[in-house]
């Protein structure tokens, strides 16, 4: 049954390597398949986070801001599983994104897909996405809220306040 009040939870960052560090410490969390939507303006600090998770994953390579390529998929040494890194900034109507593969990416059941930009694409992430929504603050302070629709995956944000904020 679908839970009428977002489960959510908030913090701030103070600096780019605080909110690549609350990625990592993200990543440690999840389980094999996991849907992270990030949402917010210009500069907010969403491939920051990005970039931290890739870390906290073990992703073999960076993760970067996207270039022209849409679905950027990386892999790491451990496993021969995949995280999808995806930016729907040029995305001008949904429509656009079947194109792209999305179910696909969402299919894969050992796969990690983070989303930037997910407000593009409100209709088409999945119930139990983990949702992180980042505002500006000031020059280098982000408030991030953490939410999610589902039970299971608000265990799953429980586990990593815990591990991140030790409550
Ligand atoms: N607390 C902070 N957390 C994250 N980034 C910060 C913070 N303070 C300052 N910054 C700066 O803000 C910028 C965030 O850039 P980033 O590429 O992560 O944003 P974005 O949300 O992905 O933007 P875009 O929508 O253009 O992709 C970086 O230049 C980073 O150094
Ligand atoms: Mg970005």
């Amino acid at each position: 049954m679908p839970v009428l009040e977002p489960l959510s939870f908030e913090c701030i960052s103070h600096s780019e390597e605080q909110t690549q560090r609350l990625g990592a410490r993200l990543a440690a969390a999840l389980p094999a398949h996991a849907v992270i939507a990030l949402s917010g303006p210009l500069g907010a600090g969403k491939t920051q986070f990005a970039r931290g998770v890739g870390l906290g994953w073990g992703a073999s390579q960076p993760l970067r801001s996207p270039t022209f390529t849409l679905v950027q998929e990386h892999h790491r040494a451990a496993d021969d599983h995949t995280l999808y890194h995806i930016d729907l900034y040029r995305i001008e109507r949904e429509s656009d994104i079947t194109t792209l593969g999305l179910d696909e990416v969402l299919d894969d059941e050992t796969g990690i897909v983070i989303i930037e930009w997910a407000e593009r694409a409100e209709n088409l992430i999945p119930d139990n996405a983990l949702q992180v929504r980042f505002e500006i603050v000031q020059e280098s302070k982000r408030r991030l809220t953490f939410s999610t629709q589902n039970t299971a995956t608000w265990q799953i944000l429980l586990a990593f306040r815990k591990n991140a904020f030790g409550v």
